[in-house]
């Protein structure tokens, strides 16, 4: 495959920071996005220079809060920039990380993500989803947000998948210049180990000196679904390793 230039939106963060290496370790030029390198999608600062000869659009930028009025806006006015100054500069293509089971959410931040697929596949450019189970990375910021040493975690089912995984998948997905099926389900790539998010976050308690309690999930949005599988991987999900366990014993 030839060489291709890529613009990552969110380039600084836990996926995008992957998706940075596996497309420059695969010898691509990429032009990294995110208001610490002086581009904003949401104002505009800086767009049009960093998209200047791009191919293709990487979008893996998200607003830092789960509140979902406040995530739409972002995704609303962030996807209407890069669609506008992508078409703009000549760019091919978007693609772009989503969250498995987004079509059964109803509220908070899912939901807002569903509406952010809407709203990319609505610009006039070509875009391309790749739906991922929620991160190995995202268990510390469960942690995180919690203080003391005893954490409270929903037990609900999920199948975590490593960014490093996703970002392969996903550049392998915005490389391709081929056009999906015709119905084709949405692509779906997730972990090889179904096992609660309580489960998962008292393994890297564990390294922390924190004892997490498995909650039932309730008051967070659609808990009931979550309980039920709503969120994990479909019969066409492609499942890839490490699991959360392996992915830790690698982690400094
Ligand atoms: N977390 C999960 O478990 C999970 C699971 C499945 C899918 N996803 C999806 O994967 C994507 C990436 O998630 P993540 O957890 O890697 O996000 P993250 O760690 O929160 O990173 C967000 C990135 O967006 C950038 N950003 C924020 N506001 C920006 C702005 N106005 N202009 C330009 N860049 C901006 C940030 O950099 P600056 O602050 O420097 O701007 C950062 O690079 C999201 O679409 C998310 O919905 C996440």
């Amino acid at each position: 495959m030839s060489t291709m230039k890529l613009a990552v939106a969110g380039a600084t963060g836990r996926l995008g920071r992957h998706v940075v290496d596996v497309l420059t370790e695969r010898g691509h030029q990429v032009v990294p996005m995110s208001r610490a390198t002086g581009v904003d999608i949401v104002t505009g600062a800086g767009l049009a220079e960093a998209l200047a000869g791009a191919d293709v659009i990487i979008d893996v930028a998200s607003w830092h809060a789960s509140e979902q009025e406040a995530a739409t806006d972002f995704f609303r006015t962030s996807a209407r920039n890069l669609h506008e100054y992508g078409r703009r500069a000549g760019v091919a293509r978007i693609a772009v990380a989503s969250i498995i089971g987004v079509g059964n959410a109803t509220a908070g931040f899912l939901a807002a993500k569903k509406t952010h697929e809407e709203l990319l596949l609505s610009g006039p450019l070509p875009v391309r989803i790749l739906r991922a189970a929620q991160f190995h990375e995202f268990v510390g910021q469960l942690l995180d947000w919690q203080q003391g040493d005893v954490a409270y975690i929903p037990a609900l089912p999920s199948q975590l998948v490593a960014c490093r995984t996703v970002a392969g998948e996903l550049a392998d997905l915005a490389l391709d210049p081929g056009e999906p099926a015709a119905g084709a389900p949405i692509p779906e790539i997730a972990g090889p180990r179904k096992e609660t998010l309580a489960e998962a976050a008292a393994l890297l308690g564990a390294r922390r000196g924190v004892k997490v309690v498995g909650v039932d999930g309730s008051g967070m949005p659609d808990a009931e679904i979550a309980a039920e599988g709503g969120f994990l991987p479909g019969p066409h999900a492609k499942l890839a390793g490490p699991t959360f366990r392996e992915w830790l014993d690698t982690q400094p």
